[in-house]
């Protein structure tokens, strides 16, 4: 017993030993590398930005996922902030990185002027994705595929229609929550809502077998997302490549048999959905999309629309749950709204959900707090000289938004909800220290749908019911969540 333990000190301790050898000569490499220059450091006062590379191998990702494990995950990029700077270098999840918190160097790297950034994710991420897709795709390709989508979510047409579909879809399932002895898990409940919109949005397909086939096949699919990137059966990624794999086949079928109904009919109609929007640019060159491409493509979009929205408008409860007086002045401007409605008989549109101004200001204040999508990845294809700083030709870079929109430079009392202070900055929502949505060249195309979405979710549910949260927590890593689903129970909201 006594010589197990001996044993057992003896490895603990040698191991502490090689690792601190290793990571002082990874730290000197590094050193001689940027003096002799080939690293970065170069004249004109620009410099490589300042930082460590932490242990060996896993660099300082044990302190990056400790972070997101509390309710302060900007904690890991403030302590480093305060040591080295607004932009710094670390290694995390594999990657040496520079790290920006600067809202200015993350608007530079967002703009992207001279196509010097390109995407870059962990590689379980990009080993799941095609290589078509908008998210891995730079160039004239992503672009026109950009916009074709960009502008198609945005026009009125698009608009007013969805808007039917959301409310349909909402109040169906509103209805069913007392069935459900009135206590729902809100996260559970709002994601059919929205994975059903989704679906519409890039195929059409309403609610049926094939929905919940897709629905079931993506589930399996985007499990490997963050996962150990390794393709032997039975390993997660091989699960995930495989659903993927029958997806594509589901979601190919669709879009052929779009293309020969397209093609029997002479007239021209305006597209439904985001298969009609691409199914317009096919064609045979290298530069046109094909239907692999296509099919690639809607599959990839479901990845940034599927958790979202539903985390958003979970969140927004959450966040008006805990703040009554936020609570009572959204259901005041709600209730107002929908007695206009039910005296004047009229149906909503999308610019009625849009003009509730205090609502909004919850959505803005929900998605600057949750930071659902905290950061981008980026890799610099040439050497990059941003505000003093040097990012080297080949390495990754990351624009922190969480670290932005936490910052009491930026925000009064950050942590706090306050949908108040938007009234107080006006309409500055697409701001440099305000990016939920990304910016430049890659702003998310789903945007303004998302804001719809969640102001329609908010209406009718803070006019239908009112509800009280059980006790719950916001769970950062590896995406935002709440941990116990958010469970709720509700009651039929009496007005007159
Ligand atoms: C609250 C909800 C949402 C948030 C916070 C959000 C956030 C973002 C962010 C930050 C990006 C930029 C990624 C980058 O620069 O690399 C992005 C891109 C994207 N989003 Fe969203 N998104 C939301 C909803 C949606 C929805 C509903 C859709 C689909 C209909 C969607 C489709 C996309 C697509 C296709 C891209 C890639 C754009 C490109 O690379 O050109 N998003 N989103």
């Amino acid at each position: 017993m006594e010589w197990n333990m001996i044993i057992g000190v003896l490895v603990v301790v040698s191991s502490v030993v090689v690792l601190v050898y290793l990571r002082k000569k990874r730290d000197h490499e590094v050193q001689n590398r940027i003096n002799n220059n080939d690293d970065g450091v170069i004249g004109d006062g620009f410099v490589v930005p300042k930082g460590s590379w932490g242990w060996p191998l896993i660099g300082e990702t044990l302190d990056f996922i400790a972070s997101g494990y509390t309710s302060k995950p900007v904690t890991f990029m403030e302590k480093r902030r305060s040591l080295y700077g607004d932009v710094f270098k670390t290694n995390i999840l594999g990657k040496p990185i520079i790290v920006s918190t600067d809202a200015d160097v993350n608007k530079m790297i967002l703009q992207n002027h001279g196509n010097v950034f390109i995407p870059c994710y962990p590689k379980s991420i990009t080993d799941l994705l095609g290589k078509s897709s908008i998210l891995q795709t730079n160039g004239p390709l992503h672009k026109r595929v950009h916009s074709l989508i960009g502008v198609f979510l945005k026009s009125p047409q698009f608009k007013a229609r969805i808007t039917k579909d959301i409310e349909n879809a909402v109040r169906l399932s509103l209805a069913t929550w007392m069935n459900q002895s009135s206590r729902v898990y809100l996260q559970h409940e709002v994601k059919k809502i929205t994975f059903e919109i989704l679906v519409r949005v890039l195929m059409s397909i309403g609610p049926g077998e094939e929905m919940n086939l897709l629905k079931k096949e993506f589930e399996e699919f985007i499990k490997g997302l963050i996962c150990i990137p390794i393709n032997l059966p039975g390993t997660r990624l091989y699960k995930s490549l495989k659903a993927k794999k029958r997806l594509l086949k589901i979601v190919k079928r669709i879009i052929e048999e779009r293309k020969m109904n397209m093609e029997n009919k002479e007239e021209k109609r305006l597209p439904n959905d985001a298969i009609d929007v691409l199914l317009s640019e096919i064609g045979e060159s290298d530069e046109m999309l094909t239907i692999d491409s296509i099919s690639d493509n809607v599959v990839e979009m479901m990845i940034p629309g599927e958790e979202t929205v539903p985390t958003s408008m979970t969140l927004a409860v959450k966040f008006l749950s805990d703040n009554p007086l936020a609570l009572a002045r959204l259901v005041e401007e709600n209730l107002e709204l929908k007695k206009r409605k039910e005296q004047s008989c009229e149906e909503y549109s999308w610019t009625d959900y849009m003009s509730l101004q205090f609502t909004q200001n919850v959505i803005n204040e929900t998605l600057r707090l949750a930071n659902i999508i905290n950061a981008v990845w980026r890799k610099a294809l040439k050497d990059v000289k941003i505000k003093g700083y040097l990012i080297p030709k080949g390495w990754c870079v990351l624009a922190s938004f969480s670290s932005v929109h936490m910052d009491k430079t930026n925000y009064e009392n950050p942590y706090e909800f306050d949908p108040w202070r938007w009234k107080k900055t006006g309409a500055a929502v697409s701001s440099n220290i305000f990016t939920p949505f990304g910016g430049g060249q890659r702003l998310c195309p789903g945007l303004e749908l998302s804001r719809l979405e969640i102001s329609i979710f908010l209406h009718h549910f803070a006019t239908t019911y009112r509800w009280d949260a059980e006790k719950d927590e916001i769970i950062y890593f590896p995406t935002v969540r709440m941990k116990r689903k958010m469970p709720i129970t509700i009651m039929p909201l009496q007005h007159c």
